[in-house]
Formats: C-alpha cells, sequence, structure tokens
C-alpha cells in the first residue's frame, strides 16, 4: 500500500510579510513544500499538504482528523508564536501520528540559544564563554573582546550586523541596548571565536550519518568581522552577501573531519535530535571545535545548506527526503555509508 503522508506547514499570513525579509523567508518555506511534495510522489507516497494556521485549537482539529501513514514536518511555529514549533509535534505525538524530524523538546529547548549551551558546556562540548545580559545587568561583564551579542531566541541572523562584534564598552553597551528593545528574549553576548566556521548535517535516530561538512568561506575586505550577518544571508549585492560563499564538502583534513564529524554527533546524541538537525561551528586559532548552535529540523529546501551537503555525499535529493522519511517511519535506509555511533 502507499504511504499516506501530510505535509504541514505555515499558512502564509498577510503578517509575515509585513516583516522585513520576512517574505522571503516564507517563500522559501513555500519552495521546500513544493519541493518535498515532489519527491514523495515520486517515492510513489500519496501526498496532501496542510497548511496550519491560528487559532491553534483549528489546527489541532486538522491534525486530529487527518487519515495518514506520517506527518512530514516543515512547520515552523505560528507567526509571534516561536514556542508552537514545539507545540505541534507535541500534540501529533499526543495523538500517536509518526512525524519527521525532531521530537518537540530538542524543538523547544533550541529557541534558547543560552540553554543549550548551558547543555553542551555541562557535557564537556567546546562552545564559546557567554553571558545573558541586559542593560541593567552590563556591570556583570566579564568576558574578553572581541565579542559578538546575538539575540537570544532568534535565528536566520536576524540582529546580526559587522556591529554585533563589539571591541570595546562603549560598543558593548549599544548592541546590547540594541537587541533588548528589538527583540524579546534579551542578548546573548559571547566570545567571539573569528576562525573557520563549519556547517554539518547529521541523519539518524540511534544510528547516524554524517554529511560532508559545509565551510562559509569568507572573502571580506580588511576590517570586516567575519560572520554571518542579516545582509549575507538575505541581502544579495552586499558585501557580505558577495564575501560569504559556501564551500561543500570543506577542504579538511581526515583528523579535522573527523573531530568536526564526532562534534556533531555528540551534540546530537546529547540533546536528544531524531530525524536531521545541522551544528553550526567554528574551530577556534588552535585548532578547538566551538559548537556555535543547533538547528534542529534545519531547512532542507533544494537550495539548503543541508541538501549541499547530502549532494557532496552522492545523495539525489529525494533520496534525501526518501532518507528523512524513512527515519520517521523506523524503516532502515540504504544511506548508512557514512555513520558514527
Ligand atoms: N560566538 C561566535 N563566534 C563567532 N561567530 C559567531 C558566534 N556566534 C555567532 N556567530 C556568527 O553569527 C552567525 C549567526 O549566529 P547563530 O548563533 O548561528 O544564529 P542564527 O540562529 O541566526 O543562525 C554564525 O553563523 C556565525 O557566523
Ligand atoms: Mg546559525
Amino acid at each position: 500500500m502507499r504511504t499516506r503522508i501530510a505535509i504541514i506547514y505555515n499558512e502564509p499570513s498577510p503578517s509575515h510579510y509585513d516583516i522585513l525579509h520576512e517574505g522571503e523567508a516564507v517563500a522559501g518555506v513555500l519552495q521546500a513544500v513544493e519541493s518535498v511534495h515532489q519527491a514523495l510522489l515520486s517515492l510513489d507516497c500519496q501526498v496532501i499538504q496542510v497548511p496550519l494556521d491560528l487559532p491553534f485549537g483549528r489546527a489541532k482539529g486538522k491534525l486530529r482528523s487527518l487519515d495518514v501513514d506520517l506527518v512530514f514536518n516543515l512547520f515552523e511555529g505560528f507567526s509571534g508564536y516561536p514556542e508552537t514549533e514545539a507545540s505541534v509535534p507535541e500534540f501529533l505525538a499526543k495523538i500517536g501520528i509518526p512525524f519527521t524530524g525532531c521530537p518537540a523538546a530538542v524543538l523547544r529547548l533550541a529557541l534558547d540559544k543560552a540553554k543549550v549551551k548551558v547543555i553542551l558546556k555541562a557535557a564537556g562540548i567546546p562552545t564559546p564563554a557567554f553571558q545573558k545580559l541586559s542593560p541593567e545587568t552590563l556591570h556583570t561583564f566579564r568576558l574578553g573582546y572581541p565579542c559578538i551579542v546575538k539575540p537570544r531566541c532568534e535565528d536566520a541572523s536576524h540582529g546580526l550586523s559587522a556591529e554585533s562584534v563589539v571591541n570595546d564598552f562603549v560598543s558593548l553597551e549599544r548592541q546590547v541596548r540594541f537587541i533588548c528593545d528589538a527583540y524579546q528574549g534579551g542578548a546573548l553576548v559571547e566570545q567571539f571565536i573569528s576562525g573557520r566556521e563549519f556547517n554539518v548535517t547529521v541523519l539518524g535516530n540511534s544510528e547516524y550519518t554524517v554529511l560532508p561538512a559545509s565551510e562559509i568561506v569568507y572573502s571580506l575586505p580588511p576590517g570586516m568581522p567575519e560572520l554571518l550577518t542579516f545582509a549575507a544571508k538575505w541581502e544579495p549585492g552586499t558585501l557580505y552577501y558577495q564575501g560569504t560563499n559556501p564551500v561543500c564538502p570543506a577542504r579538511l583534513n581526515s583528523e579535522e573531519q573527523q573531530r568536526i564529524a564526532e562534534t556533531a554527533v555528540a551534540v546530537f546524541k546529547l540533546l536528544n535530535c531524531q530525524g536531521y538537525a545541522r551544528v553550526d561551528m567554528r574551530m577556534s586559532q588552535d585548532g578547538e571545535i566551538n559548537v556555535i548552535e543547533l538547528n534542529p529540523n534545519a531547512d532542507i529546501s533544494p537550495t539548503s545548506g543541508s541538501v549541499r551537503q547530502a549532494e557532496a555525499a552522492g545523495m539525489t535529493y529525494y533520496q534525501f527526503i526518501e532518507k528523512i522519511m524513512g527515519l520517521a517511519l523506523g524503516k532502515k535506509q540504504p544511506w548508512t555509508s557514512i555513520s558514527v555511533s
């Protein structure tokens, strides 16, 4: 019998488009929906698209009435209610419908970068030293410069520009004020690690496939701090966009590859990820791999970093989607070649 799958995702709403560049993000999600849909059709599945919108009660009703074998979860939380990214898979687990990707607990945890860092640190996984700071607590600052000031609970490089990297107290105060005014969740100040930057996608439930690392190669004019700013991700034509290019597979010797893969799997296991997740890291000048953040249910649209990594491993897009589906259904998939247990 053909596998019946519902793809769930955010119903595009006008409020999304009001926010700067949020329209592009929404377009990205819709592109992922269409691409996953095509992939699942080619895998001979029966597919329906189920956009979700508030109120949550109505969304729950839609989910409860599904008659499917699997939900393919591309839902990212209702606009303005980031925690609902986790509430939906939590509900699916409650009503007993299998779904792709990570469980609710890690999706909820990853909304707070500081909480993730506390857990990594306790487990001995290197992550940059950090403090949560507000204008009221600035006097407790105890890190060395340079630091990066970023929102604690955002993604997609929101709030990040060249000014985010600070070298003195005046700039630190300016950025902490800016972030605390602009974003719920306040500011996370971290030691800035200026070394090479990598993204690594891990696939698996109990056996893990680590895809080849991708490196963000920086070619910026002197004096511009090397970080993936908002412009680098979203504003073609800017120096940051042009000067930040992914190279996959990253040029690494086998020892570096091994350490990066082991770090990625350690994070994935420690935080109880399932299915797929991407780990962002930077290598410090002395070669230490520092975990910057975890992205459970990372972007899997055809132009995403994770798909680039899958292709570098020799998978087609369809095979990648098949692997994610198989992991959710508990089926063995052919792609277990680069396994770390
Ligand atoms: N501690 C850090 N040291 C060096 N670069 C960092 C650090 N934290 C963040 N960055 C840079 O900022 C970018 C975005 O930060 P990240 O925490 O991954 O947020 P987002 O969820 O917006 O992707 C990273 O890709 C990296 O270039
Ligand atoms: Mg990131």
